[in-house]
């Protein structure tokens, strides 16, 4: 049962009264902020008040009046200018709460009628090592799907990767030119994603080398002209002393950019020419990002050399990202990347320019919207289609095979452009009703605020990090173990550790990432990840581990328990808020997928840990004389650990019994 949805229900008409479209205001129905005052509140009789010109705390109070939750709550109250608070009567969570007990969902509904759902996510450009930035796709789409999928969606994952790009023409003209075959023979995609960062740093020397000088001649003549410019009086009211203030600020600010470029150009031409043997390579290849355009070009064309090479690279490369995802757990039901589309490319193109979406412009083909100021361009001058053609026919296949009602892109917020132009262009095209949602996020940050890099500048593989945390984890775990045998208590062995720090490693990198709201950048810190106390997967892994533990020492068999007809009763404070707290696990579901938030999953789980640990602190088991009230507590704690467990799951975070 969904309380929160209940208590919806029944204010809904009793609001109707007051406005034709009442679903904004029974929105206003929700959990207390403060539990001092009740379980749920209700701040609608405010702003319907305002809208009527009534008195709001005697609106709250008729609302009161009329609203029929009698058998829900045993005290309803109207407090501060207008607010409901509702408490829920105690017999309402015993009965609900055992019913808990015996519930598989733990009080989850199926979704009625359930929808057909693409996500889109992880989706990583392939033949390149994934990195720090792909972490946040795979971990928040993989959590999507879980959760709608729990809520009985019928949910496609599909890793839609880039398998047809621009680094397979760097890939290719690389092996063609400095394979080092023994190097391949050993470890395929090692040496391909070498040859892909040669290349790059390669051409990045060249190109960086030509352009620095006139980024220094840009930089002296704006430094001359802030030089010269006069500065107006601090604080002066005339207009135009302000606009003069606002022009030197701008021009600092361009001084400050041109300053960052420089020092990221000279940076690509150090790294090179601290490296003779690059060097050469570089002086010896003065046209190599056109040439590896060219590579991708006849990749593109059929050429038969390039597409043999492309077919020798995938399937290895292809089985390096299934190792990142099994170690990840992550499972997608289709993996159809950009090639696979690819054949579909020039129908879409001709029907958009068919049905005069599309026009040429400057030899490119484009869709114009109206109120964007770049056009989508669905095939460049040169012929190459592009990323926008590629979406368009992904969506045309997912809606028409698939059958698709709702796509989600679990896509970086840095795409945001492409996917509103993208999502107009679909709409204009009417090929059939589908919710399309970016669902954004922002960048992982190192500790100096920038994106996440490693000492010598380059990303952060995705591998490397993962093995990282576990070693972290396991220095954790074996801290832990050390100071437990002082406690005299039972140790776990060499390999128990081992599999609980690769759980609580990966673990505590996933929820660090879910646990922030998804639009926003983030720090990446060990420390913090893995804190044993405070908002961390270790901190709830310890509350699970806690809650089998008290089963264990108890020596309880939760099952026997029932059969013998024991029951939770709420004896206490901290007990009925943690019964109220299993019971709104059907809420925390919902909130995810209103905005498709795993966040606040996270928040949920977080708060059932506190509501645990505050119901383990005050509610002794082991030295509680009573033996109604010591099984009713060890069924608590048993369902604490389901739903625990259940809403980790939904996370894709893995509990231990023992830790
Ligand atoms: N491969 C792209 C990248 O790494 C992300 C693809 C996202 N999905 C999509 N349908 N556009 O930036």
């Amino acid at each position: 049962m969904n309380l929160l949805r209940l208590l919806q229900q029944r204010f809904a008409p009793v609001l109707a009264d007051y406005a034709d479209d009442p679903a904004p205001f029974v929105a206003m129905v929700r959990p207390a902020q403060d539990t001092r005052f009740g379980d749920f509140q209700a701040n609608c009789a405010m702003p319907l008040a305002k809208r009527h010109g009534l008195n709001p705390k005697e609106l709250a109070a008729k609302i009161a009046e009329k609203v029929h939750v009698q058998d829900l709550c045993r005290e309803i109250e109207i407090a501060g200018p207008g607010f409901i608070n509702l408490t829920l009567r105690d017999d309402l969570i015993t009965t609900e709460v055992n019913k808990l007990l015996q519930d598989d969902r733990l009080g989850v509904e199926a979704a009625n009628p359930p929808r057909k759902i693409v996500i889109d996510f992880s989706s990583p450009n392939v033949a390149k090592p994934m990195h720090v930035g792909h972490l946040r796709s795979s971990v928040i789409g993989d959590s999507l799907c879980r959760t709608l999928r729990f809520l009985g969606h019928e949910v496609t994952s599909d890793n839609h990767i880039g398998d047809w790009g621009t680094q397979f023409g760097m890939i290719i003209y690389g092996y063609k030119n400095f394979l080092d075959k023994d190097a391949y023979g050993r470890h395929p995609v090692a040496e391909l994603a070498r040859l892909y960062r040669l290349v790059n740093r390669l051409s990045d020397f060249i190109d960086a080398r030509s352009g620095l000088p006139e980024k220094r001649r840009e930089l002296e003549t704006k430094e001359r002209e802030l030089a010269a410019a006069p500065v107006p009086p601090k604080n002066s009211k005339d207009p135009a002393d302000k606009d003069a203030e606002k022009a030197l600020k701008r021009l600092r600010s361009e001084i400050d950019g041109l300053k960052d470029e420089i020092g990221s150009l000279s940076k690509k031409i150090e790294r090179v020419e601290s490296n003779a043997e690059e060097l050469a390579l570089a002086n010896a290849h003065p046209a190599i990002a056109k040439a590896a355009r060219e590579e991708t070009a006849k990749l593109h064309a059929g050429d038969a050399t390039n597409l043999a090479l492309w077919n020798e690279f995938m399937p290895a490369c292809l089985a390096a990202l299934q190792g990142v995802y099994d170690r990840l757990g992550i499972k997608f039901d289709l993996t159809l990347g950009e090639s696979w589309f690819n054949p579909m490319l020039p129908g879409v193109v001709d029907e958009l320019l068919t049905n005069g979406m599309a026009v040429e412009s400057d030899g490119a083909i484009c869709v114009f919207i109206p109120g964007f100021k770049a056009p989508f361009i669905i095939r460049k001058a040169d012929g190459a289609y592009t990323y926008a053609t590629t979406d368009l026919a992904t969506i045309r296949y997912r809606v028409s095979e698939l059958k698709a009602d709702t796509i989600l892109y679990v896509v970086d917020t840095r795409q945001g452009d492409h996917f509103e132009l993208l999502f107009e262009t679909v709409k204009k095209w009417g090929i059939a009703k589908v919710d399309l949602r970016h669902v954004n996020f922002g960048t992982v940050m190192g500790k100096d605020r920038r994106p996440y890099k490693t000492r010598d500048g380059d990303t952060v593989g995705l591998e490397s990090l993962l093995d990282e945390a576990v070693i972290e984890a396991r220095a954790i775990i074996d801290a832990n173990e050390a100071q437990k045998s002082d406690k005299g208590e039972e140790a776990l062995d060499d390999a128990a550790r081992q599999e609980v720090s690769e759980i609580i490693g990966i673990g505590g990198i996933k929820y660090a990432d879910l646990h922030h709201a998804r639009e926003s950048d983030y720090v990446f810190d060990w420390e913090k990840m893995l804190a044993k106390e405070g908002d961390t997967a270790t901190y709830i892994q310890y509350a699970y581990a806690r809650t089998k533990g008290i089963l264990r020492r108890n020596q309880i068999d939760p099952q026997t328990l029932l059969d013998q007809g024991a029951r939770i009763v709420l004896s206490h404070a901290a007990e009925r808020s943690l019964a109220l707290q299993l019971l709104k696990f059907p809420e925390a579901l919902d909130s995810v997928c209103t905005d498709y938030r795993p966040n606040q999953l996270t928040q949920y789980v977080f708060e059932t840990a506190n509501s645990f640990s505050t119901f383990y602190d005050n509610c002794p088991i082991k030295g509680e004389a009573d033996e109604a009230l010591r099984h009713s507590r060890c069924l608590l704690a048993e369902l604490t650990s389901r739903v625990l467990k259940q809403a980790l799951s939904l996370l894709g975070i893995q509990t231990v019994e023992r830790m």
